[in-house]
């Protein structure tokens, strides 16, 4: 039930890198996303590709349209132009919900979790499980031993092992556990997608590391991760490609193997025109 996807077979892939799969249909794609608040222009015709298998780093000064790109693939805003496909079909997302629905899954910065509440009903939160029969269609009753067998398989899948008993408080857990804790609960719902807003913005060195190890499980697991991160040290160790944002626009996606943090600064503040790096800074898929 839990095993990992069977790795992609190299006849699929010939000419591409094993990972991240960019000769294959993006998973998640925005082709010319506009959003303007008034005089503000938010996003200026933004492109976004995040592909099968990757975790896509997405850094940008302040400003700079990440957090309103993000909105717009969670459903949290409505572009004025442009198109935002699933595995290459258009697709409406007017809402939070219909974005879940889609299969794509946010981490907010500010979390959601309800720190008086325990893990299991945080990770069922709005999707509570009901007792089988009319215990639960007619008296509404929770399945409470349920959700925390499957809430404990849910953090097993992910090695989140220093939780031990998901009938715990969330507040009686490190700020570390609960990022964890969301991490989880959107890696078991999304199906396709799981977008992490500055997971590591508010944690210590030791918190962070527990994060990014999570992260890198999800995606081996089979889900791709966009992370928008302001950390370079965490973005240049996780990143299988780094999306570039500046003035509403991506402007560059970097090879985080064929680059330097200095680098993608540069690009990122405007200091150095991407044009200008060598050609092995640049990932494939979708740079231009
Ligand atoms: N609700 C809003 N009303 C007016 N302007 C907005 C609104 N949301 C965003 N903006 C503007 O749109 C631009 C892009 O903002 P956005 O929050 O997407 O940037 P960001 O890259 O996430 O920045 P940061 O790194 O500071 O989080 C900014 O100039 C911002 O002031
Ligand atoms: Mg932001």
């Amino acid at each position: 039930m839990s095993e990992k996807p069977a790795p992609e077979t190299a006849a699929s892939a010939a000419a591409a890198p094993e990972r991240p799969a960019t000769g294959q249909t993006p998973i998640l794609q925005a082709r010319g996303l506009v959003k303007r608040y008034g005089r503000v222009t938010a996003l200026a015709g933004a492109d976004l590709e995040l592909y099968p298998g990757e975790i896509l780093a997405v850094i940008g000064d302040n400003g700079a349209g990440k957090s309103s790109l993000i909105k717009a693939l969670s459903g949290a805003l409505v572009p004025d132009a442009g198109e935002i496909l699933v595995d290459g079909t258009p697709v409406r997302l007017p809402s939070p919900i219909a974005a879940r629905e889609a299969g794509i899954e946010t981490v907010h910065q500010s979390l959601a979790v309800s720190p008086s509440l325990d893990i299991a009903t945080n990770l069922f939160l709005g999707r509570e499980l009901r007792k089988p029969g009319i215990l639960g269609s007619v008296f509404r009753m929770l399945d409470r031993s349920r959700m925390r067998d499957e809430a404990r398989r849910h953090l097993d899948d992910l090695g989140i092992m220093t939780i031990q008993n998901p009938g715990q408080a969330v507040e009686t857990l490190s700020g570390g556990q609960r990022q964890a804790v969301a991490v989880a609960r959107a890696a078991a719902f999304g199906n396709k997608v799981v977008i992490m807003d500055e997971p590591t913005a508010a944690l210590g060195v030791r918190e962070s590391r527990a994060v990014l190890d999570l992260t890198l499980r999800v995606r081996d697991n089979g889900l791709p991760v966009i992370l928008i991160s302001h950390n370079m040290p965490h973005v240049f160790e996780v990143a299988d490609r780094v999306h570039v944002q500046r003035l509403g626009r991506r402007i560059a996606t970097l090879d985080p193997a064929g680059c330097g943090m200095a680098d993608a600064v540069a690009v990122m503040t405007g200091a150095v025109d991407p044009a200008d790096l060598p050609e092995e800074a640049h990932a494939p898929g979708g740079s231009l």
